[in-house]
């Protein structure tokens, strides 16, 4: 079709040929004229970015979305991030010559590297120093800022995969997605990538709480008149928002059903009793029959996610009390359109309780087990006589 013949058809109907493009061709496409350039922009619907230092390592982070998927099997869920045909490895340009002074610590962990990478930093001379994770993590959020800035306003599901989020990167979400965006990802445990720049323990812990995120929900100097209102599903891994902030976001983003939380610190009591509208003052009895703010969300994903505590079912007096099986997850009765919750990988959720308190209390049609239920267990095995 030829750039006329294009240009006759209405708007709808070019944005709706042109979202069909892969990644790659409509940027060649936005190459090829001011006119194409406008049209480009306009139908970049859908962008996951893996920014990293390495292709392999993008490549690593999006393998590890899929995977862990798989290991839910969800068949209530249908997952629009796995579609391929958005996702954009991009690997960060090699790091030039003497522009930031290496401390003592970056020459320990180059020591420490490994063979393959210290090859690499002897060939390349001076020219390829190593850099440090703030360094990377800047980089990151200017690359990905960058890209917001030019494609926000027409983005409808983007996906953020690095080290950590900065200010600079919240801000560009904040400030160029208010109009569309109803999917946000923000991925940073990818624990497979290894990066001799990281400590061994780096995906083992949340970064520290951060005043990057209050961008996204509209306060603080960079966030007046800024932030995201109308998200509908939400996904945070490694992500060091707090209760406060989260609450901020879960409140603002009045239309948000789906979110999925992985390695979260936000994911405390504060945040959770208020979701499901439980007074956190103690004076004040718990009313269940109020709406919660969380009622309305159907998929609530809290993974590997250590502040949630259960009761252990093999130590309850009683096994049928509901007040003594619900103790720590209250907030789960009160979120009245929930379809799936998952506590996979909750070290102090006890499955056993989990699947009591969904026979007996919550009957949700999806429910995934912090972890399998042991199956040789030590403890006489009791028998339920409506199963015999
Ligand atoms: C881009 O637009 C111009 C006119 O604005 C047109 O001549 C050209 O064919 C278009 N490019 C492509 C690849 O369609
Ligand atoms: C995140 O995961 C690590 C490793 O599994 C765990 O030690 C840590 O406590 C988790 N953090 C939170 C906030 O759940
Ligand atoms: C939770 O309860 C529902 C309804 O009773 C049931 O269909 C589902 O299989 C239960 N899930 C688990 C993990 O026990």
């Amino acid at each position: 079709m030829s750039g006329s013949q294009l240009s006759r058809l209405p708007l709808e109907i070019i944005i709706i040929i042109l979202s069909q493009l892969s990644f790659r061709s409509l940027l060649s496409f936005g190459k090829t004229s001011r006119a194409n350039y406008t049209y480009h922009i306009l139908c970049m619907r859908h962008l996951h970015l893996a920014v990293f230092q390495k292709r392999i390592h993008a490549l690593i982070a999006f393998l590890d979305i899929d995977s862990s998927w798989i290991n839910c099997q969800s068949n209530i869920v249908e997952d629009s991030t796995l579609d391929r045909g958005h996702q954009i490895p991009i690997v960060l340009p090699q790091s030039t010559r003497g522009k930031e002074v290496i401390g003592c610590k970056s020459v320990l962990r180059r020591r420490s590297a490994s063979s393959e990478s210290r090859k690499q930093i002897r060939g390349n001379g001076n020219d390829d120093v190593p850099r440090s994770a703030p360094q990377t993590i800047r980089l990151q959020n200017e690359i990905f800022a960058k890209i917001v800035n030019r494609y926000g306003n027409s983005l409808v599901d983007l996906e953020f995969l690095a080290y950590d989020l900065n200010i600079q990167g919240a801000t560009a979400i904040a400030s160029n997605c208010q109009g569309r965006l109803r999917h946000l990802g923000l991925r940073f445990e990818h624990p497979h990538i290894r990066d001799s720049m990281l400590s061994r323990s780096y995906w083992l812990r949340p970064p520290e709480g951060s005043t990057a995120w209050n961008s996204l929900i509209g306060v603080g100097e960079q966030g007046k008149n800024i932030g995201l209102t109308r998200l509908e599903s939400l996904v945070l891994e490694r992500g060091s928002i707090t209760p406060w902030q989260l609450c901020m976001l879960v409140k603002r983003n009045v239309k948000l059903r789906d979110i999925r939380l992985r390695n979260c610190s936000a994911v405390q009591p504060e945040f959770l009793n208020w979701l499901g509208g439980l007074e956190v003052d103690p004076e004040e009895p718990h009313k269940y029959e109020e709406v919660a703010p969380g009622a309305s969300i159907q998929v609530f994903w809290l993974e590997n996610c250590d502040s949630i505590r259960s009761e252990r079912l093999g130590l309850l007096a009683d096994k049928d009390d509901e007040k003594a099986l619900e103790k720590g997850l209250e907030w789960v009765r009160a979120l009245k359109s929930l379809k799936s919750i998952s506590f996979r990988q909750c070290p102090n959720v006890d499955p056993d309780l989990v699947e009591k308190a969904n026979e007996t209390i919550w009957r949700l049609p999806e429910v995934v087990l912090p972890y399998p239920v042991k199956q040789y267990n030590s403890e006489p095995i009791e028998v339920d006589p409506d199963y015999v």
